[in-house]
């Protein structure tokens, strides 16, 4: 039997204490993670290029709360996770205003357009991806180093994407770019290590945000009915929560010895290639 006293308790403020930036927190599964972290008593920082969205995020979080606190619990500020001034400034606004950084979670990201073929693949296309989803992840990574190294602590997290391990019918630019993020991911978790900073990753499979709705052109409804036919995992319509969920469990001491790891959240897809089933169906009527 466990001993339970020496478990550490699953209370309702898994980051009590912590200061955390949320990178592309505006929308989708940012957004999802600013709300849990703040459940969990974060302090948040949320870092987008959509402002009304990002402060209308904040006035819902700050009507939300009984906290007295409540001006300090949640902040917006305009960035563009591939300008370097921008990065540096949030970073440095956050150590301001609550003098110090725990948790830098490097989740913005874009899609790209939309072409599966390296012929129509536009140059441009190809390098504003890879601004958003590497750069960006790169810098965000390098100012956080830059507090959490003197502080000997912290946790830096990405959001890469399935199609970190696999290919899919994503466009070339994005399935690159995101290889490129485990690559950062892997590679930061040994220097940091000597630190005491984890570095780790969170694949989710598609989940029905504005930027999957956009890529597919659909509505949610189609969208979610198409990702609940395709995973192996049956019964569960993934959610943002979903993902914010395992950013929580990686951000907050639980998991004080993950580092290096990227993280599945995907119902089993990526462990199943349904394709030959499928073909033996297809010549079997
Ligand atoms: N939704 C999915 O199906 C899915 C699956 C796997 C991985 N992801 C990844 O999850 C992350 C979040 O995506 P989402 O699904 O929540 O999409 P979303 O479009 O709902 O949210 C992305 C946010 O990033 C912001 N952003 C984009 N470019 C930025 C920039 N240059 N600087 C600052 N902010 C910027 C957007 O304004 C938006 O608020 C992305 O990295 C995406 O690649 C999403």
């Amino acid at each position: 039997m466990s001993n339970i006293s020496s478990m550490t308790p699953l209370t309702a403020q898994r980051l009590k204490g912590k200061v955390a930036i949320i990178t592309g927190g505006a929308s989708g599964l940012g957004k999802a993670t600013a709300k849990l972290f703040v459940q969990h008593d974060a302090k948040v920082v949320v870092g987008d290029v959509q402002d009304e969205q990002g402060l209308s995020l904040r006035n819902e979080i700050i009507a939300s709360t009984n906290d007295i606190d409540h001006e300090n619990i949640i902040t917006y500020i305009h960035c563009n996770v591939s300008d370097d001034n921008d990065v540096k400034n949030l970073i440095d606004l956050t150590i301001s205003k609550h003098g110090k950084l725990d948790i830098m979670f490097n989740n913005a990201g874009i899609y790209g357009d939309t072409t599966p073929s390296i012929l129509d693949t536009t140059n441009e296309n190809f390098k504003s991806v890879f601004e958003t989803n590497v750069y960006g992840g790169f810098l965000g990574a390098k100012h956080a180093a830059r507090v959490m190294i003197p502080a000997k602590s912290g946790v830096i997290l990405f959001t890469a994407s399935i199609a970190s391990m696999m290919a899919l019918d994503a466009p070339h630019a994005y399935t690159m770019s995101k290889h490129a993020i485990i690559g950062l991911m892997k590679s930061l978790c040994v220097e940091m290590g000597q630190y005491g900073i984890r570095v780790n990753a969170i694949s989710p499979c598609a989940v029905s945000t504005p930027l999957a709705t956009n890529a597919l052109g659909m509505d949610k409804e189609t969208v979610d009915e198409i990702i609940c036919e395709s995973y192996a995992f049956k019964g569960v319509k993934p959610e943002p929560l979903d993902v914010a969920n395992a950013a929580l469990f990686l951000a907050s001491d639980e998991a004080k010895f993950v580092s290096g790891a990227n993280f599945v959240v995907d119902g089993g897809y990526t462990i199943t290639n349904p394709s030959f089933s499928l073909a033996l169906t297809r010549h079997s009527v």
